[in-house]
C-alpha cells in the first residue's frame, strides 16, 4: 500500500497538480481546501487518470484552526493511516504597504503563515502519537527577501521559513521529516495577475518537482531549482535601490 498524504490548497494550481503526481506514484490522498466542487472534479480528474487511485475529499478553511485539528484524524481514518501532510494553502496580499489595503494583507498573513502553523501544528501531534510522519509545506523565493508590491506575502512566507526551520530543529531526534518546497514562478491562478512571471514552469511540471521531492524527504527545494536556488543567496545581497524599481505588481 502506498503512502497516505493529506494537502490543503488541493482544489487548484501546485495543490492539485502535486495531488496528481503523487496519486501516480501510490500515493492515496485526502484532498482539502474551501471550494468542494473543484475538489470533487479533481479527485475525478486523479480517479479517471490513475485507475485504482484512493483519494478522498474534505472542504476545509485553514484559518478555522478547530476544523483543522479536525481533519487529520479523519484522513487517518479515511485512508486507513497518515504518512504526511502537506501545508499548501496559500493566498496573494493585498498590495503596496499604505496603500489602504491592510486587510487583505492581514488575511494573506492568516491563511499563508497562521493556517500553516496550525495544519503542522495539528499534524505533529498526530504523527508523535502515531510513530512519526512527514511534515511539508510551500513556501516561496518571495520569503528570500521582502520584495516592493508585496509585502506582507513576503513576511507570510518568510516566517513560515522561519518556523519549518525551528520545526525541523525541534523534531531532529524524532521519527518526523520536515520538507520545505520554496517556489519561483508556476502558473497557476495566484499570480496570473501580475505583470512579470521569470522563469515560469506550468502547474503539471511543478507538481512533478515537488511530488519528487517530497519522495525523497528533500529538506530544502526550491523549485524550479534553476535559476531560484541562486535567489535563496543573491537576493538578500541585492542593493535595495536595485529592488526598488521593480516588484511584482
Ligand atoms: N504559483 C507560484 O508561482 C507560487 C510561488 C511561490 C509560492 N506559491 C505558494 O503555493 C501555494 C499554492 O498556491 P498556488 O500557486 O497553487 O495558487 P492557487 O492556484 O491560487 O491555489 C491556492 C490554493 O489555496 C487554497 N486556499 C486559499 N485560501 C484558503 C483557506 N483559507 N483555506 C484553505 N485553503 C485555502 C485554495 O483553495 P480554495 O480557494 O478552494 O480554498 C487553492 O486550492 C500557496 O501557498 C502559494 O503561496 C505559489
Amino acid at each position: 500500500m502506498g503512502r497516505a498524504l493529506l494537502i490543503t490548497g488541493a482544489s487548484s494550481g501546485i495543490g492539485r497538480a502535486t495531488a496528481m503526481a503523487l496519486a501516480r506514484r501510490g500515493y492515496r490522498l485526502a484532498l482539502t481546501a474551501r471550494r468542494e466542487t473543484l475538489l470533487a472534479q479533481a479527485a475525478r480528474e486523479i480517479e479517471s487518470a490513475v485507475p485504482g487511485a484512493r483519494v478522498t475529499i474534505r472542504a476545509l478553511d485553514v484559518t478555522d484552526a478547530d476544523a483543522v485539528a479536525a481533519a487529520i484524524p479523519w484522513a487517518a481514518e479515511a485512508l486507513d493511516g497518515l504518512d504526511a501532510v502537506f501545508a499548501n494553502a496559500g493566498i496573494g496580499s493585498g498590495g503596496r504597504v499604505g496603500s489602504g489595503q491592510l486587510a487583505a494583507d492581514l488575511r494573506c498573513v492568516q491563511v499563508n503563515l497562521l493556517g500553516a502553523m496550525a495544519t503542522l501544528d495539528a499534524a505533529l501531534a498526530w504523527f508523535r502519537a502515531h510513530g512519526g510522519g512527514q511534515l511539508i509545506a510551500t513556501g516561496s523565493v518571495a520569503g528570500f527577501r521582502g520584495l516592493p508590491g508585496t509585502a506582507a506575502y513576503s513576511a507570510s512566507k518568510a516566517g513560515l521559513a522561519a518556523y519549518l526551520e525551528a520545526l525541523r530543529a525541534e523534531t531532529l531526534a524524532e521519527p518526523i521529516e520536515v520538507t520545505a518546497i520554496y517556489p519561483g514562478f508556476i502558473d497557476t491562478p495566484i499570480n496570473q495577475g501580475l505583470r512579470s512571471r521569470p522563469f515560469l514552469i506550468d502547474a503539471a511540471d511543478g507538481g512533478e518537482r515537488i511530488a519528487r521531492h517530497i519522495e525523497r524527504r528533500s529538506a530544502r527545494a526550491v523549485v524550479p531549482a534553476w535559476p531560484w536556488a541562486m535567489a535563496r543567496y543573491l537576493l538578500p545581497l541585492l542593493p535595495t535601490r536595485l529592488l526598488a524599481g521593480r516588484g511584482l505588481r
